[in-house]
């Protein structure tokens, strides 16, 4: 198509079509209750008609196309009452469970009040307080909050303070990192497969190897890097950094007069076993970016906590006080969500919880290297987790592994979540785009016994994807799965 067609196909004047006044809905929309009783089934439906057909297409193609009518803890319900062991946790968010009955009484409580929420020119208690016990569990580096509604949002901001602290245009990432996708944020994102076409982004972001210091160096002495920002952990491949790497990248910052900014959107809230991942390495940031699970699931949200030396030259009068900001950062259903998700891992000991889990799921599956030729690794932290496959060793095994990944490039990992998913209830899915790496964030309650089912499943459905690597390959090229990614 060319650019004149692709104009007229996607904009110009809407095509002849009913007028405003026609397709105004006659009814106002129903309850909630209503429409869950009178319309559930109508899910796919209805996204194909009016959100992403596209998404439609992917969970058809795996099969995954069920009616999600509940979840609980660490499991989603289908509409036959059917639980399936939920490893993607929604990206992350659900690290107390699914519907913890402490965050739903917390939301029911805020509504009851009728508080005084979003003064906007005022102030209000329960942000106050979240701010209070997030920095009391944070590093000493960092002594104020800036509110944010989403991980992305968290990662603008930091962008942008470090910016305005330092007077300073560029910022450094790490290849493959992951930290949103809005414009900024995409600007720092290492993966071409979401940049590319939403160009030009930002200028002055750049690369470095994640892990090379030398890179970072060099960068550094340039004298005009704003900020480091980095994720403990990479998202994408669940990548672990070097063991001193991240120590010393905040030591060469700091030389520079660079700011370093820990992305623990991911990594943070107890996922790894630390309230904060960077407590691994005893890191002091300069801003730390939490996001995703700080609610329980339940409401948007996102937090940069800054050092006061930044947060400072940035908000350094009255006339600058709402320089940044967001119109629902710091609301109250979302404090009070966070509140309540922080006194539930206190309460049921999530951090030390997370950490003897994860070094279950780890002894249960690191054998898996040894026993079969395409384990290529096992590795996590805390309940972030993830296997990676590459070519088995005969020849020519290896030379229809080349075949099929030639043509679909992370096809094994599928052969191996679609059989999760329809034999064993397991929900899981790749770790990014072009890697054959299958990763897992799990409910940090999650119960002892079903890390051990989903070992041994991801054993039996290894063992039958390498037996049948042939038949596999074909139903994988014939479904279409080359479409399928999914992962971040
Ligand atoms: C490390 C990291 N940073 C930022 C983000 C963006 O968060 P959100 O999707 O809430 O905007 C993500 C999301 O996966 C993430 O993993």
């Amino acid at each position: 198509m060319n650019n004149t067609k692709r104009l007229v196909a996607i904009g110009g004047w809407p095509r002849a079509s009913a007028s405003y006044a026609q397709r105004m809905p006659r009814e106002p929309p129903p309850s909630v209750q209503e429409i869950l009783g009178a319309r559930t089934g109508e899910e796919m439906a209805l996204n194909d008609r009016h959100l992403n057909p596209q998404m439609g297409r992917i969970v058809r193609t795996l099969g995954f196309d069920k009616v999600w009518t509940g979840g609980d803890g660490a499991h989603l319900i289908d509409s036959d009452g059917e639980r399936y062991l939920d490893l993607f946790g929604g990206y992350g968010v659900f690290a107390i469970g699914r519907n913890h009955p402490a965050v739903i009484e917390a939301l029911e409580q805020v509504m009851a009040a009728r508080t005084g929420n979003l003064p906007q020119l005022g102030v209000t208690l329960l942000s106050g307080v979240l701010a209070e016990q997030l920095l009391a569990r944070a590093p000493g580096s960092v002594a104020a909050m800036v509110p944010a509604n989403t991980g992305t949002e968290a990662v603008e901001a930091a962008i942008k303070i470090a910016r305005a602290a330092t007077g300073r245009a560029r910022v450094l990432y790490a290849e493959h990192a992951f930290h949103g996708l809005t414009l900024g944020s995409l600007s720092l994102n290492g993966g071409v497969e979401f940049r590319e076409g939403f160009g030009p982004l930002l200028p002055g972001c750049d690369a470095v190897g994640f892990g090379d210091l030398d890179a970072l160096e060099r960068e550094l002495s340039h004298g005009d890097v704003a900020a480091f920002i980095v994720e403990p952990i990479q998202g994408k491949g669940v990548n672990l950094p070097p063991a001193d790497y991240l120590a010393q990248a905040q030591r060469l910052c700091r030389e520079a007069g660079t700011l370093f900014v820990c992305d623990e959107v991911q990594t943070g809230i107890a996922r790894t076993g630390r309230f904060l991942a960077l407590e691994h390495w005893g890191l002091e940031p300069d801003m730390v970016c939490v996001a995703k699970a700080l609610s329980g699931g339940f409401v948007p949200i996102g937090a940069v906590l800054v050092s006061r030396a930044a947060f400072d030259s940035v908000f350094d009068g009255m006339e600058r006080a709402v320089r940044h900001g967001s119109t629902f950062g710091g609301n109250d259903l979302a404090a009070a969500a966070a509140l309540a998700t922080l006194r539930v891992i206190d309460q049921e000991d999530l951090v030390a919880r997370a950490e003897r889990m994860g070094a279950l799921l780890m002894e249960l599956t690191e054998p898996l290297v040894e026993r079969f030729e395409v384990v290529r690794d096992v590795r996590g932290m805390g309940l972030m987790w993830a296997i990676e496959f590459g070519p088995p060793a005969g020849a020519s095994a290896r030379r229809l592994w080349e075949r099929v990944e030639r043509r679909q490039p992370g096809l094994f990992s599928q052969l191996v979540t679609v059989p999760l998913f329809h034999e064993h209830r397991i929900f899981c899915q790749v770790a990014g785009h072009h890697m054959n790496v299958i990763k897992a964030l799990p409910a940090l309650t999650i119960e002892e016994s079903e890390i051990r089912r989903f070992a041994s499943a991801l054993g039996e459905t290894i063992a039958a994807a390498e037996r049948y690597p042939a038949a596999l390959a074909r139903f994988g090229l014939r479904t279409g799965l080359r479409a399928v990614r999914v992962g971040r």
